[in-house]
């Protein structure tokens, strides 16, 4: 199994990661490989899992520390899907903000990644008791 650990994203290349970002497709990313370095050496903090050396998930959030933790991406190789790397990944990075009340994220409405968010104990805004409401607005 792979190890996870939290790690200094300033060791992180870039061809290590457009390697995992393309196998799960996120092109819009991997266009731009030096922005895609850049906002994982600029994150918060930064888990991985590696298998044998090899790159094969990552989990990273954007903070102040204090107040908020937002959870910007979770992925994980196809080929280790579903075998609980996931939740290890974001529990890894979380746990190292444990005071923090606030932890957000934003995703596509694809009912695998609302099982997926929900099974780790999150919940959508517009089920959330009392009410939430969220706001967004993408640029680009
Ligand atoms: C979403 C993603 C990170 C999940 O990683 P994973 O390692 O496969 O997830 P886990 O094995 O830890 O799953 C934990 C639980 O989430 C739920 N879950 C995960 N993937 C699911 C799916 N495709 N369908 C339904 N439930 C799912 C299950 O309850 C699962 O527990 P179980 O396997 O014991 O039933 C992975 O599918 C991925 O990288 N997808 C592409 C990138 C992406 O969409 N990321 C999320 C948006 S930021």
């Amino acid at each position: 199994m792979p190890t996870v650990q939290l790690t200094d994203p300033q060791t992180v290349t870039e061809a290590e990661l457009t390697t995992l970002y393309d196998a799960v497709g996120w092109s819009a990313y991997t266009r731009e490989p030096a922005m895609l370095l850049a906002a994982v050496r600029g994150s918060h903090r930064v888990a991985l899992a590696r298998a044998e050396g090899v790159l094969v998930g990552l989990a990273r959030t954007i903070s102040d520390a204090v107040t908020i933790v937002y959870l910007q991406d979770v992925l994980v190789h196809p080929h280790w899907q579903r075998r609980g790397l996931g939740r290890r990944l974001v529990q890894e990075v979380l746990a190292a903000d444990p005071h923090v009340r606030q932890r957000v994220l934003l995703t596509d409405a694809d009912p695998a990644q609302r099982a997926f968010y929900t099974a780790l104990g999150f919940t959508e805004t517009h089920d959330h008791d009392p009410e939430l409401r969220a706001f967004v607005q993408l640029t680009v």
